[in-house]
């Protein structure tokens, strides 16, 4: 299977030349313009965003933190769930006020919600002051969108129905330098019967292992500590490339760079995360010891209804051989509550699972249907204030699990990335990912340093500075 794509570079250059295009536009104005991007949902979201603001300066535009008088308004929008698209519904109405005093201002939508045909049919009948649309296959033309809608005025809506291809070479303004994200793939093939992404975000497409060890080389030159590699399966990396790189190989070049840093990842589909990945984690010191592994629920039966691939028995050896190989290993997972059909029976195995795995932090969702996803039309018996109470029962038994395991980081002392600060302390993360505040000396952001923990909460744990 050799299907990805990559878009031409000649393509990529039009859409540059119109950036500059677009700068020539406000100089002849005389006006330096300012530009607002507002991101939702998962770290894929972030790191487009970053894109979409390195086209945005690429036009001459300056990026300024809220919509007020701002001469483009960016909301990258997410549709993982129905709340996430009722808050872009009413923060988008909200930007008709913006608009009305600043009546220059061009409001763009994009992201997982602009990959969905029915959001988009509401766009243009609700919501007229917004001017522009792409999905996220779509993002490398937003050039294009951004040039038609100053230049003639009209709104402008562009979807790609095909599988999607791999952008190389986009600009990208990055907030933090000492962290980065670094798409590896895009898309998922998955199917995951309550999840819309594959829907939205078309088909898996990994980027080259040249592109990505370059932009590594690149970060780690200037500076980062931190790389967190994304894709919505990281584990499945390269099955589209035909060159016999899978996400194992691709870690350890990474990890074979020279430089002081630290490699994580996410997310890893339990079906193809197996030995190699873990032999692999455990044999570089540069790969974090940090794994985040949803399992959705812990009943077989619903896993089997959700299309996951796995069974609980299986989930339950992947971990164990993860831990045998590393035996300090921070895991973290997702799990949704309420999937339809889920019984008290089933709630229990998803309980018991967490009791056994004994996680250091969960994300946890109430099922939610979407539109057009096989599970938004399977019988759902369950009364709401039922899966709210399973909802909570489950959040209490993971927060005095977090808690007991962050009590026992007490006393130890933790090599950890000094990251940044927050009010009067430091910030660190340990090499799990564990959020420490700490008191120090500014000069000490941006180095890794042995940390004594002294003080553990359910979130996050304190610390002081040791002297090396
Ligand atoms: N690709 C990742 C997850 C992406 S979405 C993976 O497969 O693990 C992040 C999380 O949102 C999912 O893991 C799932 O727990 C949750 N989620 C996705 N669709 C949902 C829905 N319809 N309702 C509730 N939670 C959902
Ligand atoms: Fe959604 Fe499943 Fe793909 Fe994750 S693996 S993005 S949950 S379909
Ligand atoms: Fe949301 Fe799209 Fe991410 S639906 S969770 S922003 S992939």
């Amino acid at each position: 299977m050799n299907q990805t794509t990559q878009i031409p570079e000649t393509a990529l250059e039009a859409q540059l030349a119109l950036c500059g295009r677009i700068a020539a536009y406000w100089q002849g104005r005389g006006k330096a313009p300012t530009a607002y991007v507002e991101t939702y949902g998962c770290q894929q979201n972030e790191a487009d965003s970053q894109r979409i603001r390195g086209l945005l300066v690429q036009c001459g535009y300056r990026i300024v933190d809220g919509a007020e008088g701002a001469d483009a308004v960016v909301m990258n929008t997410c549709a993982i769930r129905e709340h996430a698209e009722q808050r872009v519904f009413g923060n988008l109405g909200a930007l008709q006020h913006t608009k009305r005093r600043h009546p220059e201002q061009k409001i763009f939508l994009c992201g997982c919600m602009a990959g969905q045909r029915t959001v988009v049919e509401r766009l243009k009948k609700s919501y007229p002051h917004v001017d522009g649309v792409f999905d996220p296959q779509e993002l490398w033309r937003f050039p294009e969108v951004l040039d038609r809608v100053l230049t003639t005025g009209k709104r402008v809506f562009l979807s790609e129905e095909g599988p999607g291809a791999i952008a190389e070479g986009l600009p990208v303004v990055r907030d933090d330098p000492l962290k980065a994200w670094v798409s590896i793939m895009y898309g998922c093939n998955n199917f995951c019967t309550y999840c819309i992404v594959p829907y939205v975000r078309g088909r898996e497409r990994s980027r080259q292992p040249e592109e990505i060890l370059k932009e590594c080389r690149e970060l780690i030159a200037s500076g980062c500590r931190e790389i967190t590699l994304l894709g919505q399966n990281v584990n499945s990396y390269g099955k589209d490339l035909d060159r016999g790189w899978d996400f194992s190989d691709l870690l350890a070049a990474i990890a074979s760079l020279d430089g002081e840093f630290l490699i994580r990842f996410m997310t890893s589909h339990p079906r193809d995360a197996g030995k190699k990945l873990f032999d692999t984690m455990a044999a570089y010191p540069k790969i974090a010891k940090q794994l985040h592994l949803p399992f959705q629920s812990g009943s077989s039966r619903i896993l089997k209804a959700m299309n996951r691939h796995y069974d609980r028995e299986a989930y339950l050896r992947a971990v164990d051989y993860a831990r045998s190989v590393m035996p300090g290993l921070v895991l973290t997972s997702d799990v949704i509550v309420g999937f339809p059909g889920e019984t008290e029976a089933d709630f229990e195995e998803t309980l018991s699972l967490i009791s056994r795995v004994r996680y250091d932090a969960l994300f946890t969702f109430l099922f939610s249907p979407r539109p057009g996803t096989p599970a938004a039309s399977l019988p759902d018996p369950t009364p709401k204030e039922e899966k709210s109470r399973r909802f909570d029962r489950l959040c209490e038994l993971q927060n005095a699990i977090s808690e007991e395991i962050h009590r026992a980081y007490v006393g130890r002392t933790l090599t950890c990335l000094i990251d940044g600060r927050e009010k009067d302390l430091l910030t660190a993360r340990t090499e799990g990912g564990r959020l420490v505040r700490l008191e120090g000396p500014e000069d000490r952001i941006g180095s890794f340093a042995p940390v004594l923990i002294t003080g553990a909460t359910t979130w996050s744990l304190t610390g002081r500075l040791e002297e090396s």
